[in-house]
């Protein structure tokens, strides 16, 4: 288990009280507060090298070693082949949009692809569009509302060989749910589908290696997990050097650069750089590392998040079993015990006689923070029939949560 008091340390904004009590950070699906080694990578990044990219003078060059340090970073976070494998933007929807305008230049009418209903719109709409604006036929996978999963043989019977891409969340957002991502992504290459996989929500629970899972791109948000507001993209070198990016012409020709339009944040960058001097901590002090990876930063980080996600198993028993318990409350997405690995620990709920904002406002008085409504998983909340109604309330727990954070919320939420 993660020392709590050692790990919270390093996050500045855990110390913030509300009304005279500890503010309690349950809203991670919507952000995760960032390390005080971002904050400085930003501060010294801002105080000596701040300059556009290329320059002959020395912040110029130093800018542009942290810029290229942030995809090497990135790169061994996901355990990418090369670090030209990833590049960045404002955030996970713009890169998104941007990147199906490039694929949809390589498709047809007659080809097809495949989403999902239990995906935040970010893979959805984007995919939908795309689809609207080629002639390509969209199928859409939907969920199994009992327990919140992939309804597999939805997908089964949708995927053949006009299937030209299939696009998919690794975790739910809303409910949690973890997809069988190894396998969705084998059988999609067993037709010769690319994989597009939103690894936004499940980046700060567990560690991700693209290479084990095969897929084609995987997109994340690093401010989701512990960095600045900032999208990445993964994807196979030679489908991003064979794609068309739309991009300016005095723009270099060659992945990454070619995908990164404009000037990047490059402070939000260099907080990258420090939130995995973090990791880089967490791992060398709490993980261990099995696998093979691309250089021993890569190791050290997939071993900070193996040790991340035990520490969240036993917060994830303690929250699901404390709302499982509370009377006239129905809680969304796998329960059983036998099956919480295939769940991060966030939790949609419902509660009778109060709508889920009206929750939101009442923890929020007692200084804690939670989403309510459908967070973009709209597909979702109009598919188990709460869209109409306010959503769910959804409480997202981070590795910088405690044990005692989760005894204050179920308590809060059994006087309500
Ligand atoms: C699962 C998932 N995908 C995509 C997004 C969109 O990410 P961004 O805010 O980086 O555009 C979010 C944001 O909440 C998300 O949770």
């Amino acid at each position: 288990m993660l020392e709590p008091l050692q790990i919270r340390a390093h996050f500045p904004a855990l110390s913030r009280t509300f009304s005279g009590k500890p503010f309690v950070y349950f809203d991670g699906p919507g952000g995760t507060q960032v390390t005080q080694s971002c904050i400085d990578g930003m501060t010294h990044y801002l105080t000596q090298c701040n300059a556009n990219h290329g320059g002959a003078f020395v912040s110029a060059v130093e800018s542009d070693a942290i810029v290229e340090e942030a995809h090497t970073a990135m790169a061994d976070f996901l355990n990418a082949r090369l670090s030209s494998e990833v590049f960045f933007g404002q955030n996970m929807t713009s890169l998104t949009f941007a990147f199906s305008r490039a694929i949809g230049k390589t498709l047809n009418p007659g080809d097809e692809i495949i989403i999902t209903h239990l995906d935040h719109d970010a893979n959805f709409s984007p995919w939908r569009l795309m689809a609207e604006d080629r002639g390509v036929k969209v199928n859409v996978v939907t969920v199994n509302p009992a327990d919140c999963t992939l309804n597999m043989s939805d997908f089964t019977r949708m995927l053949n060989t006009n299937t030209k891409l299939v696009a998919f969340g690794y975790a739910s957002n809303a409910v949690g749910t973890i997809n069988p991502v190894k396998e969705i992504t084998r059988m999609a290459r067993s037709v010769g589908a690319l994989t597009y996989i939103d690894a936004v929500h499940y980046a700060p629970h567990g560690p991700i290696d693209v290479q084990d899972i095969g897929c084609d791109f995987l997109a994340c948000s690093p401010y989701k997990f512990f960095a600045p507001h900032l999208g990445a993209i993964y994807a196979r070198q030679d489908l991003l050097e064979s794609l068309t990016a739309y991009k300016v012409r005095p723009a270099d020709n060659h992945a990454p650069w070619k995908w990164e339009t404009g000037t990047q944040s490059h402070e939000s960058l260099a907080g990258l750089v420090g939130t995995m001097k973090y990791l880089e901590w967490l791992g060398e002090t709490y993980g261990q590392a099995s696998g093979h990876f691309r250089s021993d930063r890569s190791t050290i980080l997939h071993a900070a998040m193996n040790a991340i996600q035990s520490h969240e198993a036993v917060l994830k028993v303690r929250m699901l079993d404390g709302l499982m318990a509370l009377p006239r409350t129905r809680l969304y997405g796998i329960t059983d015990h036998g099956r919480l690995d295939q769940r991060v620990p966030t939790f949609a709920i419902r509660m009778e006689h109060h709508t889920p904002l009206q929750i939101a406002q009442y923890l929020a008085e007692r200084a804690i923070a939670v989403w309510s409504g459908n967070y973009y998983a709209l597909n979702l909340t109009e598919q188990l029939g709460v869209e109409d109604s306010g959503g769910m309330v959804r409480i997202g727990l981070a590795h910088y949560n405690t044990a005692e954070e989760v005894d204050r919320l179920l308590n809060d939420l059994s006087e309500l």
